[in-house]
């Protein structure tokens, strides 16, 4: 009787710390995917690319053949290969340490065998104009 007592009181032990292992999992999971907010190219990470990046990347004058403009920067950057290091994609949908568009952002890109500045020339993107683009790359980079 006593025995049947015990291995009742260890099971219960066990079953709770089972149940709150699984919540403590659960939760972890559900914070590390909820962490990033879906990102919009139309609606937040083309209004940062447009102030920040197109006084040198218009149609005229695009230094690193890169047009960022409304019409061409989505199309000029995803799936498409860079001009200074053509193994490398600009935006590779999914893999930002891929994308050498990236890499010019964190500064990156010499170690990855590429050349010139970091970009923006001169200045720095904020963290949270960072972070955008690195969603956006991490969430498929998508037209949206
Ligand atoms: C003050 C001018 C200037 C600004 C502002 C600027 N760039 Fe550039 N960018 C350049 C020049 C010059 C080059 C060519 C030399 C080089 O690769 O560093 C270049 C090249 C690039 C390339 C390489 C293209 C390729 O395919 O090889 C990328 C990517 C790039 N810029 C991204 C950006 C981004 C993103 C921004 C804004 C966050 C930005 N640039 C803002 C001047 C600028």
């Amino acid at each position: 009787m006593l025995n049947q007592f015990f291995t009742l009181k260890v099971n219960d032990q066990l079953c709770s710390a089972m149940i709150s292992g699984a919540l403590i999992l659960a939760c972890l999971l559900f914070s590390k995917i909820s962490l990033a907010e879906p990102v919009s190219f139309k609606g937040q990470v083309l209004p940062v690319l447009m102030d920040r990046c197109s006084v040198c990347h218009m149609r005229e004058d695009s230094h690193g053949y890169l047009v960022i403009d409304e019409e061409y920067a989505y199309i000029a950057l995803v799936n498409v290969p860079s001009f200074t290091l053509p193994k490398m994609k600009r935006v590779e949908p999914g893999d930002p340490q891929q994308s050498y568009f990236w890499l010019k952002i964190t500064g990156e890109h010499l170690d990855a065998g590429g050349q010139g500045w970091a970009m923006p020339y001169m200045t720095k993107l904020n963290k949270k104009e960072k972070k955008l683009i690195y969603d956006w790359i991490v969430q498929g980079a998508k037209d949206n």
